[in-house]
């Protein structure tokens, strides 16, 4: 079982359960949680789904992929080193318990 938290700008957290395989922004959009929008669908075009990964959550989901870091540079809110596009983040199982936070510019 793979747990993921999101929380929101205003503290208040949501932890639901995630299929292997899923990214975090599906998993976000199947439990309907604010402020992941994913207009584009998962495909790196949008940067709608940006997330701040949590602490020491940030080396276990790995660098970001290629092109992800410009679509960064155009998300609404500020990319921070620990920015993500959530669409790009796979989860396994060493990823359970994981948390990130939605950017207030997206709640
Ligand atoms: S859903 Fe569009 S970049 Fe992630």
């Amino acid at each position: 079982m793979i747990n993921v938290t999101y929380i929101q700008p205003d503290g208040s957290e949501t932890t639901v359960t995630a299929q292997p395989g899923d990214s975090v922004m599906q998993t976000a959009l199947n439990n309907n949680i604010d402020g992941i929008i994913a207009e584009c669908g998962g495909s790196m075009a949008c940067a709608t789904c940006h997330v701040y990964v949590e602490g020491e959550w940030a080396d276990q989901t790995g660098a970001r992929m290629d092109g992800e870091e410009d679509m960064l540079d155009c998300a609404m809110s500020e990319m921070k080193d620990t920015s993500r596009l959530s669409c790009q983040i796979k989860l396994t199982e060493a990823l359970d318990g994981l948390r990130v936070h939605i950017p207030e510019e997206q709640a």
